[in-house]
């Protein structure tokens, strides 16, 4: 269906524009269209700095670097092996193929530099399914606004093109950065909640 191919590129020449009512509008175009790819799987368009993209092996070097790191991952049980980051980038994968939306990789425009990730996954709190907000940003980058831009975009993705109508962050207690992220981006603070585990979080949320 080479019309369609042509519709998916032209939208994403024009979201790069930032044309974002565009954008929006040839999104949904597509889904009326009934087009092959999966309606909603093409990932936030690109901020003022940022690009997003879905992440693949090749980017495993990038990934266990980021998730291997005890900086970043100061409030997980424990950094990720190389192993592990592998099978985080399959979880992405996967969400990708079965609900369009998953964490992506995010990089700088200017330079293709790698920042980190973010984006949306379903996560299960207390037996309630909800959709969060996700990001990790290399603790070099931290600091210059990346996740709260990063993050403000897949909000309106997950409002403008996704249409759902609520958006979680699980966040330790004491991960003052990433709630001050939440914060920005119009979550409150809910409520306390426990995981699986055992271990107490906090539940910021907004309705979209
Ligand atoms: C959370 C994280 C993604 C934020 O990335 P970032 O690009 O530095 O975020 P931003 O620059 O957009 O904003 C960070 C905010 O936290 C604030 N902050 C940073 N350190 C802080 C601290 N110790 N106490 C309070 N606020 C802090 C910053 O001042 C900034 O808020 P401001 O704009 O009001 O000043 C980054 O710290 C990170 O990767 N952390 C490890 C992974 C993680 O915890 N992810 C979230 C899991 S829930």
């Amino acid at each position: 269906m080479p019309g369609i191919h042509i519709d998916v590129d032209v939208a994403w020449q024009r979201a790069s524009a930032g044309d974002w009512m565009t954008y929006a509008a040839d999104v949904s175009r597509r889904q009326m269209k009934g087009s092959q790819v999966h309606p909603q799987r093409r990932p936030p368009a690109p901020t003022q700095r940022l690009t997003f993209r879905e992440m693949t092996a090749d980017d495993l070097d990038d990934m266990a670097a980021l998730l291997g790191d005890s900086d970043v991952m100061r409030y997980y049980p424990r950094p990720k092996d190389r192993e592990e980051a592998l099978a985080w980038i399959e979880w992405n994968q996967r969400l990708y193929r079965d609900n369009g939306f998953g964490l992506w990789l995010i990089t700088l425009r200017a330079t293709g530099e790698f920042v980190g990730d973010c984006g949306l996954t379903p996560q299960d709190v207390e037996g309630t399914t909800d959709i969060e907000i996700g990001y990790h940003v290399r603790a070099e980058l931290q600091g210059r606004g990346y996740a709260t831009e990063a993050a403000a975009a897949c909000r309106d993705y997950a409002r403008n093109v996704l249409n759902l109508d609520r958006l979680i962050a699980i966040i330790a207690p004491d991960n003052f950065p990433s709630q001050r992220v939440a914060i920005k981006l119009g979550l409150t603070l809910e409520r306390e909640a426990a995981t699986k585990s055992g271990s107490q979080v906090r539940v910021y949320a907004t309705a979209l």
